[in-house]
């Protein structure tokens, strides 16, 4: 169902929004400071995009979920309370953001086939945005 599926994307989108933000805090090494920029402008765009989601599933007469708890039982991506080294935090972030896009994929069908084409529209440009995300992340951890 449409607004399940634009759930799960709004929590998926939090759940790698928050990942990014723990390893902006944690990252170390000879290279930090690229990292936490990187991972600060990351962090930025997601959180962005959750507001934008949660008001989508508001615009379908749903309420949104709010508490990280709630997200998280919506969400497959895992919390992680390790701190791996960069390069893992970032094949991480990857595998993630490829689950993100799974879930957009998703509401995008559901959303194309129930019509409502300008939330369409939102989630083909949020998938766009993850193409880039994953382009920089495979491009870090190659
Ligand atoms: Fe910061």
């Amino acid at each position: 169902m449409l607004v399940d599926d634009l759930k799960r994307v709004q929590a998926d989108t939090f759940a790698l929004y928050a990942k990014a933000h723990y390893y902006h805090w944690n990252v170390e090494g000879p290279d930090f400071a690229q990292y936490h920029e990187f991972l600060g402008k990351l962090y930025d765009e997601l959180f962005d995009a959750v507001d934008v989601l949660a008001e989508e599933v508001r615009a379908l007469d749903a309420y949104a979920p709010a508490a990280h708890r709630m997200l998280m039982d919506l969400t497959k991506i895992k919390d992680d309370n390790t701190v791996p080294n960069a390069l893992e935090m970032m094949r991480r972030l990857l595998a993630d953001n490829e689950v993100v896009m799974e879930g957009l994929v998703q509401a995008y069908m559901s959303a194309d086939a129930a019509g409502e084409l300008g939330l369409a529209n939102l989630l083909q440009d949020r998938l766009d945005v993850h193409k880039k995300h994953a382009w920089m992340l495979r491009s870090i951890v190659r």
